[in-house]
């Protein structure tokens, strides 16, 4: 029997566009018994060069830089959006319209004014929509979530979630689209904080309030053009947070955070148990079980290394192996195999729209936060 033929139109083609693609076409080696058969349809780019080179490198069978060609083709199903923030709102609207499917990189957009109208337009449509959060799909995050679930580590009391790295540090480094505002809507709170807002949310459940401080450590800089230019993007950003269950947390974003890669770091403490995981380290998920047998010679109490590494429940984790260190492209390849699943079954995946709409929800309490040196309401934005 044919396989169901899931055409795409992927916008944008720098570090995402490629990734995905990556993604797109490395399914068959995760998951040998795929029921769809994916397809680069088209890409579209700034420049036809660029486009030209996806298309003879990668396969893809159109390229073009009017991403309409790509949203009003009827033989298009799922349109990816990996392009630079402000443009996600008018080729989200545009692309819901159409009634594609659609997966659409962090953060949603530059507003929680814009995220609802977008949530609006697809509830209206009904596309399924798919958002990449990435992390959520590393093994150790997955059996992280798979202890809270089953009660593991009770009730949580605090988290520290971190996301650095030292990519701002260098002043002589010209500032790129994600340091300008003017292209990115926000600064690393959109880039790096959404990524963990969102791992706290699907982790430690809704965030009930914010008090936020964010920083520009490098006033000017050179601009994107090499002339000096002054930075209007925050560098980092500090949010205290509540949770709606009572824990109380940190989650901070940063690029000034000499020294770091690409850092990741979770620790939740429950009454129960805590967990702490390292995207540089991120075979492992570190386990302590508040239960386990303290004595004699410290019995068994202390933090568990639970060798996560890539196994994948079914029908992933076969190759290239279960015992494979699994590595940060496959949160992309499982994060892009559930929305693509999702499509061919019929149901909304898992992130979806509304995590895009709660993320840009936080990340806005927290810009406001900010503004205004007062704690916010996460639920209605409103003092406190
Ligand atoms: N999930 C992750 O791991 C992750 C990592 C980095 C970036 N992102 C997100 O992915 C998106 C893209 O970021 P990136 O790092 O790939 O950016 P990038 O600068 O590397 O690439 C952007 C691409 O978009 C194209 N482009 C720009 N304007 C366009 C337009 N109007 N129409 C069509 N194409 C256009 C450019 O030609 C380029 O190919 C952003 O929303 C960003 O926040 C996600």
């Amino acid at each position: 029997m044919q396989k169901k033929k899931l055409k795409i139109g992927m916008l944008g083609f720098g570090s995402m566009g490629k990734t995905h693609t990556y993604a797109i076409k490395n399914l068959p080696f995760f998951y040998p018994s795929l029921p769809f058969d994916a397809e680069l349809f088209g890409v579209c780019t700034k420049t036809p060069e660029k486009a030209e080179y996806a298309k003879n490198t990668f396969g893809y069978g159109k390229a073009t830089t009017n991403e309409d060609e790509l949203i009003f083709c009827d033989d298009v199903d799922i349109i990816d959006i990996s392009t630079p923030n402000i443009y996600h709102f008018e080729t989200l609207m545009k692309a819901i319209e159409a009634g594609k499917h659609i997966y659409c990189e962090k953060p949603l957009c530059i507003s929680l004014d814009e995220a609802q109208k977008i949530e609006n337009a697809a509830k209206k449509k009904g596309n399924i929509f798919g958002m990449v959060f990435n992390n959520r799909f590393i093994p150790a995050i997955m059996r992280a979530k798979q202890l809270i679930d089953e009660g593991r580590i009770g009730r949580i009391l605090s988290f520290s979630a971190v996301y650095y790295h030292s990519s701002a540090t260098d002043i002589n480094k010209n500032a790129g689209w994600k340091q300008n505002k003017d292209i990115c809507g926000g600064g690393v709170l959109f880039d790096l904080g959404s990524h963990v807002i969102d791992l706290v949310h699907f982790l430690c459940g809704d965030i009930e309030s914010v008090s936020a401080k964010s920083q520009i450590a490098y006033p000017t800089r050179c601009g994107m053009n090499g002339e000096a230019w002054q930075t209007n993007a925050d560098e980092a950003f500090y949010m205290l947070c509540t949770l709606a269950s009572g824990g109380v947390g940190t989650i901070t974003a940063s690029k000034v955070h000499t020294g770091a890669n690409d850092d990741v770091v979770l620790e939740i403490y429950g009454e129960k148990g805590a967990l702490k995981y390292s995207l540089m380290d991120c075979e492992w998920l570190h386990f302590y079980d508040n239960e386990a047998k303290p004595s004699p010679l410290g019995g068994e109490k202390g933090f568990t290394k639970i060798e996560c590494v890539g196994r994948y429940d079914a029908p992933g984790g076969v190759f290239p192996s279960p015992k494979a260190p699994v590595g940060w492209l496959m949160g992309h390849v499982t994060n892009y195999m559930e929305f693509l699943s999702s499509v061919y079954e019929g149901r909304q995946p898992c992130p979806s729209l509304s995590d895009g709409v709660y993320v840009q929800r936080v990340m806005e309490a927290g810009y406001k936060s900010d503004t205004l040196r007062r704690w916010i309401k996460v639920s209605d934005l409103s003092v406190i």
